[in-house]
């Protein structure tokens, strides 16, 4: 195991070159490849990674926790709620503690716009242990870097000029982060992947991470463009990601933003609009799915769906970034 990436946070997939990002990448498809023959891997024997959760989790949890084990080290779990994080004490304090306890420190804090990365970075900032972002306000780069996997072993590492729609789609269910559509624009123009993201007017994503998408396409030589069509988004794309996120100004008042989104319940990935797609195109989503709103039965459980794929590879992704960093 290489010791380059030792030591460093992983907060936004910005922060790491193309050829880190990649080395995460061979190395989580390594540590698969152990997992399915049974081999071991206790590369982080005898340490702790804290693991600070603001919001709820299936994934990233399990994720994390069982691949730490398989690591040979001890995933300490936190509900941010029930520690003094709630009574306001100081990312510092908190970075600075924790760094004595232990050997990283992972965070989810993904709900309020403007708060998540604010504290991953304040925490950072003092923790002389790495920081991994479980998902902020701007960035998931656990789920990306696993999006991005399950891309380079369905379509090859060459992903140069494969079109990904990443959609808005409607779910009454809550107000879902704007990270997941934002990591993925900011991450999938990087390896050459052209991006159109579509979204209804109101939906608008984070001036910063457009910035930063439209700047990263320009470098690449990729494309990155916008649409309020959904069917114009999915015409010949290769990859779909069609999932819902909340409005920017609206994620404290929540009634508001359903109420509004009401009007585009059309917005689902349905048998129709997979047609529009390519004929092999592949259905993606980081999950949990609203079943029946953003998408139907007949598409996640279809051939076409590679959801599960998905969702297994954040356990070899975040196997490799613990092992890579810790
Ligand atoms: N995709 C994802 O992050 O799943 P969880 O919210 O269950 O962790």
């Amino acid at each position: 195991m290489t010791d380059s990436l030792r030591g460093r946070d992983y907060i936004e997939t910005r922060d790491w070159t193309k050829d880190e990002l990649q080395l995460a990448l061979d190395t989580a498809g390594e540590l698969k490849q152990k997992f399915k023959r049974g081999e071991p891997t206790r590369l982080l024997v005898d340490k702790t990674i804290f693991l600070f959760f603001f919001d709820k989790s299936t994934r990233t949890r399990n994720s994390f926790e069982a691949g730490a084990t398989q690591l040979g080290a001890h995933a300490h779990f936190i509900d941010g709620e029930t520690s003094q994080a709630a009574h306001g004490e100081s990312p510092k304090d908190m970075g600075i503690i924790l760094s004595r306890y232990g050997h990283a420190i992972a965070i989810r804090h993904d709900l309020v716009p403007g708060e998540g990365n604010t504290l991953m970075r304040a925490v950072a900032e003092h923790a002389d242990k790495p920081v991994i972002n479980m998902q902020c306000d701007v960035d998931h780069p656990c789920q990306t870097l696993a999006d991005l996997m399950t891309i380079q072993e369905r379509f090859g590492k060459n992903t140069k000029g494969l079109k990904i729609a990443v959609s808005w789609a409607y779910a009454p269910s809550y107000a879902k982060p704007m990270s997941v559509p934002q990591g993925l624009m900011m991450l999938m123009p990087r390896f050459g992947l052209d991006v159109v993201v579509a979204h209804p007017p109101g939906w608008e994503l984070m001036k910063d991470t457009v910035e930063y998408a439209k700047r990263a396409a320009a470098e690449s030589g990729g494309k990155l463009s916008f649409t309020d069509d959904m069917d114009a988004a999915f015409e010949g794309a290769d990859i779909v990601y069609p999932k819902s996120w909340g409005i920017e100004s609206l994620f404290k008042k929540p009634e508001e933003a359903l109420a509004k989104s009401k009007q585009y319940r059309s917005w689902i990935c349905d048998a129709r609009r997979m047609k529009i797609a390519k004929k092999d195109a592949v259905y993606m989503h980081c999950l949990p799915a609203d079943r029946g709103n953003e998408v139907t039965d007949e598409v996640i459980d279809g051939p076409q769906s590679i959801v599960y794929d998905e969702a297994e590879n954040r356990l070899h992704t975040a196997k490799a970034l613990m092992a890579l960093t810790m």
